[in-house]
């Protein structure tokens, strides 16, 4: 594929990595991706490293109403679990999964005795669908966010969204049109991180 088909907003493909970063749920605006695009983002979202060809993830889009659905659902689980919370607090997650056009939802589908092929190791292969889904988003010129929070371990979200108990909801996917420029945050030193082995230590 060329770089013209990449749709690469600037620069190299390897600029483009060197540069991503999410843009907050809550700073994402209209318009979303078309179908064409959003189609094309899900082909790159599950294009990644998968030992056994498990396919051990799953991907729901779902619609500005299925997302307000969700918004109800988050703020009737919040207030069963937070009764008298105040009305400003429950708008926040009523409003949560509503935040962007379009929102992915990322989940494991493991299968636990696959010979060779860790449970730990289909899961990193789902985190790599949402990573490479902030990719796919960004090389065509949306912004986007992976975030988890309360919803993402909590069984009757879960539920609502007929993910199965075994399965992880590993990840919302938001993505949409930046309202502004990122900012951009503390990277980690690469010399703290990263060691180089000459012999064995
Ligand atoms: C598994 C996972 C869950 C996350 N959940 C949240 C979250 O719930 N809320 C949040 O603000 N950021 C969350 N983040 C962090 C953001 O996705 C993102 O890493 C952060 O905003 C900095 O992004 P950047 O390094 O891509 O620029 C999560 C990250 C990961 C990997």
């Amino acid at each position: 594929m060329t770089e013209a088909e990449l749709n690469i907003i600037d620069g190299t493909p390897l600029d483009m990595l060197a540069s991503r970063r999410s843009v907050l749920a809550a700073r994402l605006d209209d318009p979303g991706p078309d179908e064409e695009e959003l189609q094309r983002m899900l082909d790159v979202a599950v294009r990644v490293p998968d030992h056994g060809r498990v396919t051990p993830w799953r991907l729901q889009v779902l619609s500005r109403q299925a997302q307000k659905e969700l918004g109800d659902a988050f703020a009737e689980e919040f207030t069963r679990q937070n009764p008298g919370v105040p009305e400003d607090r429950l708008h926040l997650e009523w409003i949560r999964p509503q935040r962007s056009p379009v929102l992915v939802i990322v989940s494991s589908r493991i299968v636990p005795d696959r010979d060779g092929v860790p449970p730990v190791e289909q899961l990193l292969s789902c985190g790599n669908v949402c990573f490479n889904l902030l990719h796919a988003a960004t090389a065509l010129g949306y912004g986007a966010q992976w975030v988890t929070n309360w919803p993402a371990y909590n069984e009757n979200i879960k539920a609502t969204l007929s993910i199965p108990t075994d399965d992880h909801l590993v990840g919302f996917v938001h993505i949409g049109t930046p309202k502004g420029p990122p900012q951009e945050r503390q990277r980690p030193v690469i010399s703290e991180v990263v060691s180089r082995l000459d012999s064995l230590p």
